[in-house]
């Protein structure tokens, strides 16, 4: 990889400051708004990687590029997932809490599943709802693009993992829709519940636990009935050990973290692309297949869904020329470190030409998928639906957003543009 030339030597500086517990907790200021808080800590101490406390526990924030490729690459045998403490309770044991030959049998399974030749399969499933959701769409009125988005993908998850038919299962995707944003709300509570473990309502949590239980009873009911050809059959049979395996899987499939991820992308890419300005990138996107797959790319740079990954360091090491103490907690900012300026010059311009030349390489370094042994399982599908709802909007629509609106980003917990982003799509003449 051509970025890995370069010349590690510890660096002996001050970075930051992991202050007492509690009163030295950063993690109001983090949670209210990150990037301000990122930016603030890079300027002070002028470098991408600073550690501060956060979830009162010392933690190195990395923003750059090879930070995160040491994490997620040679160095990945010093640590572990650093997501149990908020989720378990929510999912359960899956692939994410588990470490080891645990975590390879499993993605093994999972890998075999989401393989290019069965994301194939799920190609009627995404015509249709793409038709049911995106068809006639130019009704004079602006929709929000988000929820419009949104929307979508939560059909589509239901659809392709759980074999819920669309068109004849209004109530089924209401109630798991209902279900799946209660145990939203129990996902989101817990961090700062983490920071004061004994302050503020669990309410919200025990909910969550109760819409937990219900996805399960209903994901049991949907594999009983399962005929031979559905999904359902086909995860039952993929090698996972026992029943629990499978559905906890499909737990963190069908939960409200993918369809937000997939209208975060959706909506960025609209807001990237609209307007009379944009026509002509508009018209080469929907003509040039390559040229969309960079546009895509850059729209993944600047805004990735999620602000970024957790680990725990089991093992002292050094990240991008830093130490890293064995007992920290180490986030990779996927927002900072995919504005690198090392790796991509102008970072804040948007020019899905810089991805011409060397674009498969550099796209390695992306890391909104992760990276290294803990890369995204659903990549393959994932590309599949964002480019299948993008040239069916590019091929039928042209598509402006108010001016008079805040399209500032919020990012957490997965980013999107601050209001509703309200456009208006305008049917192309044939
Ligand atoms: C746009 C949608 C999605 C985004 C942005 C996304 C992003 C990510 C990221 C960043 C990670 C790595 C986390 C880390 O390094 O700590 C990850 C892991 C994972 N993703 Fe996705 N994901 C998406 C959709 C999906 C879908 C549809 C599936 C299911 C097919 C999926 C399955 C997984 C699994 C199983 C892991 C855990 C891998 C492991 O722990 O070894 N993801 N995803």
């Amino acid at each position: 990889m051509f970025y890995n030339n370069i010349n590690k030597q510890i660096i002996n500086m001050s970075y930051g400051n992991v202050g007492y517990m509690f009163v030295g907790d950063k993690s109001i200021e983090f949670y209210r708004d990150p990037i301000t808080f990122v930016n603030k800590q890079m300027q002070e101490h002028d470098t991408r990687i600073f550690q501060s406390r956060l979830l009162n526990k010392p933690t190195i924030f990395l923003g750059t590029i090879q930070g995160v490729q040491d994490l997620v690459g040679e160095c990945s045998h010093n640590f572990e997932m650093g997501y149990k403490v908020f989720m378990h309770g929510l999912y359960g044991d899956n692939v994410v809490f588990s470490e080891g030959e645990e975590a390879k049998r499993l993605r093994d399974v999972l890998h075999c599943i989401f393989q290019p030749d069965n994301v194939q399969q799920f190609n009627n499933k995404l015509q249709d709802l793409i038709v049911k959701h995106f068809s006639h769409m130019d009704t004079g009125t602006e929709i929000s693009a988000y929820e419009r988005f949104k929307h979508f993908a939560t059909e589509l998850s239901f659809s392709i993992f759980l074999d819920v038919v669309p068109d004849h299962s209004d109530e089924v995707n209401e109630l798991l829709s209902q279900l799946i944003t209660t145990h939203w709300h129990g996902i989101i509570s817990v961090p700062l519940s983490l920071r004061m473990p004994y302050w503020g309502s669990k309410s919200g949590y025990n909910k969550a636990v109760e819409a937990k239980g219900k996805l399960i009873e209903i994901i049991r009911d949907r594999l009983e009935k399962a005929n031979k050809g559905d999904f359902l059959h086909r995860i039952t049979e993929a090698g996972f050990q026992n029943q629990t395996e499978v559905e906890n899987h499909l737990l963190l499939f069908i939960s409200a973290l993918v369809p937000k991820a997939f209208a975060s992308i959706l909506t960025s890419f609209t807001l990237a692309l609209s307007g009379q300005d944009k026509s002509s990138q508009r018209h080469q996107a929907c003509v040039d297949s390559k040229y969309l797959d960079h546009v895509l790319l850059e729209v993944q740079r600047l805004w990735p869904p999620f602000f970024g990954g957790r680990r725990l360091t089991r093992k002292s090491c050094v990240l991008d020329g830093i130490q890293v103490q064995q007992g920290t907690a180490v986030i990779y900012m996927t927002h900072a470190a995919h504005r690198d300026p090392k790796v991509f010059p102008d970072p804040e311009e948007f020019k899905p030409e810089r991805w011409e030349e060397n674009g498969d390489e550099l796209e390695k370094l992306l890391c909104c998928y992760g990276g290294g042994k803990r890369k995204c399982i659903g990549i393959q599908l994932i590309k599949k639906i964002i480019k299948e709802v993008c040239t069916f909007m590019l091929s039928n629509y042209d598509w402006t957003v108010s001016s008079d609106q805040d399209l500032e980003y919020k990012w957490l917990p997965v980013s999107r543009p601050k209001g509703q982003l309200m456009a208006r799509f305008v049917e192309k003449l044939a």
